[in-house]
């Protein structure tokens, strides 16, 4: 495999001295859709908010170890973590577009980070690549408020999207969704794949199955001192993970035992 485009490398993460997560190592690769799998409580979406800095505005919360991305670690004390989240960009589980336009939706962060010109043609660009544009073209200085759901979700892809960031972490993107939004966002997931990396946490394990190239495996574990954290269990391609996993806690995982 290439050399990985981020680089989870020793990372442990705590809560008021309690520990979340220990001791993960974990690649992505350019272009893939990583899926996070795992029950509740295993530290998923401690795990993604690191990728792009989002616990550091946490009080409490203390994170050892790097994450290597662009061949510097991204918690540098030199290194901005705006930058890092204009890279890395996120998308959360409820689908949370601003009190604005549709328009302004994606125009408001543009015009944030410093874009001026061709405003129209980013917006127009990110919602087609959302495929959101046939559905709002005609609407786009209407509230975000009005839209469905799953067309608020794929807003917000939009508005990730509009961005260029390399990587994507999505939180359960489609956890608040009917089956039918789910099943457009997966496919648009398909698509821009091409041009993002996309590292997506879901509970829903057919869709780690229809979309991830590679499936992680988190699990709440006792460590030594008696404490339970979240620990990486093991990490494969897809096909593996679900058909010839390693661990016994991900066979029973995958198979609807725990979790
Ligand atoms: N800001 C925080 N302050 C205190 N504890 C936290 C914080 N964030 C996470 N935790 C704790 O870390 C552990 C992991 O939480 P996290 O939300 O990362 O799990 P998860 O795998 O995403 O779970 P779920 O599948 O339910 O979303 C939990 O025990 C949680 O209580
Ligand atoms: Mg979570």
């Amino acid at each position: 495999m290439s050399v990985p485009l981020l680089q989870i490398q020793n990372l442990s993460v705590s809560f008021n001295h309690s520990p979340i997560l220990e001791d993960i190592n974990l690649a992505v690769y350019k272009n893939e859709i990583l899926g996070l799998i795992g029950a509740s409580g295993s530290g998923k979406s401690t795990l993604l908010r690191c990728c792009n800095r989002l616990n550091d505005v946490l009080p409490g919360i203390k994170v050892k170890g790097e994450i290597i991305y662009q061949g510097e670690n991204i918690y540098h004390p030199l290194i901005d973590p705006v930058k890092v989240r204009r890279q890395i960009g996120m998308v959360f589980q409820r689908p949370n577009p601003f009190p604005k336009s549709i328009y302004e939706n994606i125009a408001f962060g543009l015009r944030v980070n410093g874009y001026k010109q061709n405003l129209d043609s980013i917006v127009e660009q990110s919602l087609r690549q959302a495929n959101l544009w046939e559905e709002v073209k005609d609407r786009l200085n209407q509230s975000s408020k009005i839209l469905s759901g799953g067309q608020q979700q794929r807003l917000c892809i939009a508005r990730a999207i509009a961005l260029k960031p390399d990587i994507i972490l999505m939180d359960e993107p489609c956890s608040a969704l009917d089956p039918v939004s789910t099943a457009k966002i997966e496919e648009l997931l398909l698509e821009i794949k091409q041009i993002y990396t996309i590292v997506i946490v879901t509970h829903n394990l057919q869709q780690a199955r229809r979309i991830a190239d590679r499936v992680a495996f988190l699990n709440r574990e006792l460590n030594d001192r008696g404490d339970w954290v979240g620990k990486l269990v093991e990490w494969n391609t897809t096909e593996e993970i679900f058909t010839n996993p390693q661990q016994t806690s991900t066979l029973n995982y995958v198979q609807g035992k725990i979790g």
